[in-house]
């Protein structure tokens, strides 16, 4: 491949996945991830979420749609592009019964890294982790946290250009969450592309600059997180006018006044801004309002379910 990656990391075409039980787990998602990024994969438990990097990690096959992984297609050029990822499941899944070092070993030479190359990596991969001093314990042994950032350090044995992680931090608590937030910057600093998947907001906040927001099998948000914060700024409401609406409405500044028919409004504005004198110009052009109520908008919806969760989780 040529030194100016023309590529991205991740492209997703159309990805549709129904389940043997006739469940439709992903219908028709796409997205893409640009090289170096450090991108989130937000919604809700049962979201599909899981679905999606169990097919861009070859462990679910898609019922259509299409992946690349930097350019190589996943379904025609399985190895290739599975050479280029590394993955961290949720679930803890080496064995107990290892010591860290051989953990990391061993799954390296699993992958074909040369032994004398394998040993060299992990003992860079577990200073990395943080575990340095735990290389020859018994994995057992090792706290919460310390088996999360072994999880990782795994991943990375085979040197993948883009690191997937499936709700890396889900039900841990938050000093461990934090440790990893740190783990994962450095990673991505590095310039490894990271992509995760996650149902708490503030950790897709506080981590990612691009994400998706996914919720019953489709994407519904897909960009930089900072515009999406900006979106979630701006209500809405639906403004019940009595009599007609004038030819002309009145323009106010950061105000987006549309007719949606002869006596309805919809009103748009930043969430700082004070109603009054968005009323008196209606006032001042002869719109009575007789009623208004919020425009239900599904991503703040999905943002309160998301935040609810969260804030239940964190009292348990
Ligand atoms: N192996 C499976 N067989 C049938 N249905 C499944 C299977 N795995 C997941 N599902 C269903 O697919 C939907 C998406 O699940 P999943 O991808 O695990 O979501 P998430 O990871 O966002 O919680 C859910 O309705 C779930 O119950
Ligand atoms: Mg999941």
């Amino acid at each position: 491949m040529s030194a100016s990656e023309p590529h991205p990391a991740l492209e997703i075409a159309d990805l549709r996945k129904t389940y043997a039980n006739g469940v439709e787990a992903l219908k028709g998602v796409s997205l893409s991830v640009a090289d170096g990024d450090f991108f989130a994969l937000l919604g809700p438990n049962g979201a599909g979420k899981s679905t999606l990097i169990g097919i861009v990690s070859s462990l679910v096959n898609a019922s259509s749609g299409g992946v690349r992984v930097h350019g190589v297609d996943l379904l025609r050029s399985r190895s290739d592009a599975m050479r280029m990822i590394g993955l961290v499941p949720q679930e803890i899944n080496f064995n107990l019964f290892e010591k860290p070092f051989d953990i990391l070993v061993n799954y390296a030479g699993f992958y074909g890294v040369p032994r004398a190359e394998a040993v060299v990596r992990a003992r860079e991969e577990l200073a990395r982790a943080q575990l340095s001093g735990k290389a020859e314990v018994m994995s057992r042994t090792l706290s919460g946290g310390m088996k999360r950032r072994l999880m990782i350090a795994r991943a990375l044995m085979t040197r993948p250009r883009l690191l997937i992680l499936d709700e890396p931090t889900a039900g841990v608590d938050i000093e461990i969450r934090r440790d990893m937030w740190r783990q994962l910057r450095e990673i991505n600093a590095g310039g490894t592309t990271v992509i995760l998947t996650t149902h708490y907001l503030e950790e897709a906040e506080s981590l990612c600059r691009n994400l998706a927001i996914i919720d019953h099998g489709r994407i519904i948000e897909h960009g930089p997180m900072r515009a999406l914060l900006a979106k979630l700024d701006v209500e809405g409401f639906l403004l019940d006018v009595e009599g007609g609406l004038p030819a002309t409405l009145p323009t106010l500044e950061n105000v987006s006044l549309a007719a949606v028919d002869a006596h309805t409004l919809d009103l748009e504005m930043p969430r700082a801004r004070d109603l009054n004198s968005v009323f008196a110009a209606l006032d001042a052009s002869g719109i009575r309002v007789r009623s208004m109520r919020p425009k239900s908008n599904r991503l703040e919806e999905l943002f309160v379910r998301l935040t609810t969760r969260d804030g239940a989780e964190a009292q348990r």
